[in-house]
């Protein structure tokens, strides 16, 4: 992503605020990147300018070299996939769910992954042909985390993927991703708002403030304690949010 610059757009679509510019960063090997930031500042923006659900006002994004511009957008979704904040289901059953993805994409529904990742995530109990709608709030995010991995993408950007889950799972949640993360050589893009999640599942610690992003190694960031990072960075005083 090079010199990437976003503002928010009124009622009549002109641009009202800019929430950040400027944005340059190079993935170029297998990485764990928690993003971290005050509410507000353009996390979720920024995952879906990376996974080409939205556009950059300024700047470009290129995967292996290649511009978003050259490049099919639903070939790009399928090696930079988004895990959103707030989980929608299809209509019809956790199993037209899993398969959806199979569909759209023209590939083969692969049914062992589909149950080795409902089982991974603690979600071996739900009948495939329950309703998606009628799953709970962490259920449904289960689901729609599973139904992205069948994608197999190669990067993976989670939106608070764990905000609905009980400590338990989301634990599972996080062992499942790490462990895909060492055996499979993928990269995730993890925004959270729990340091001491951030602090286990990254290596890397992307920082939104001030409409900029701010790139730490995991150890250095970590090495000041939790309670004083969550002062500075997740709740920045009134007025120091992007203007
Ligand atoms: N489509 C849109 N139209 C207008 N404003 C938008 C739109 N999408 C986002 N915004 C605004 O942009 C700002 C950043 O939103 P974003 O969802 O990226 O923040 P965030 O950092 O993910 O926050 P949170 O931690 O609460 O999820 C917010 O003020 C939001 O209201
Ligand atoms: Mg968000």
């Amino acid at each position: 992503m090079r010199n990437v610059s976003k503002s928010i757009r009124d009622q009549e679509g002109q641009p009202s605020k800019r929430l950040f510019s400027n944005i340059t960063v190079e993935i170029t090997r297998p990485e764990r990147i928690a993003l971290i930031g005050a509410s507000g500042q353009g996390k979720s923006t920024l995952l879906r300018l990376m996974a080409l659900l939205d556009a950059p006002d300024d700047g470009e994004l290129r995967l292996d070299g290649k511009a978003s511009r050259e490049t099919d957008p639903r070939q790009w979704r399928m090696e930079a996939a988004y895990v959103a904040q707030q989980a929608v289901m299809l209509p019809g059953s956790i199993e037209d769910n899993l398969r959806t993805v199979s569909v759209l994409h023209g590939t083969l529904y692969n049914q062992e992954l589909a149950a080795r990742l409902m089982e991974q995530l603690g979600l071996d109990y739900l009948d495939p042909g329950k309703q998606a709608s009628d799953c709970s709030g962490g259920e449904k995010q289960r689901i729609s985390l599973i139904r992205t991995m069948l994608l197999q993408p190669r990067i993976l950007l989670l939106d608070e993927i764990t905000a609905s889950l009980d400590v338990n799972s989301a634990r599972r949640v996080e062992e499942l991703l790490t462990g895909w993360h060492s055996e499979e050589g993928g990269s995730y893009i993890w925004v959270t708002h729990d340091l001491e999640q951030a602090q286990r599942i990254s290596d890397k610690v992307w920082v939104m403030s001030g409409g900029g992003l701010h790139e730490y190694p995991g150890e250095s960031f970590f090495s000041v304690p939790i309670d004083m990072l969550a002062k500075q960075y997740i709740q920045p005083a009134e007025g120091s949010l992007p203007q």
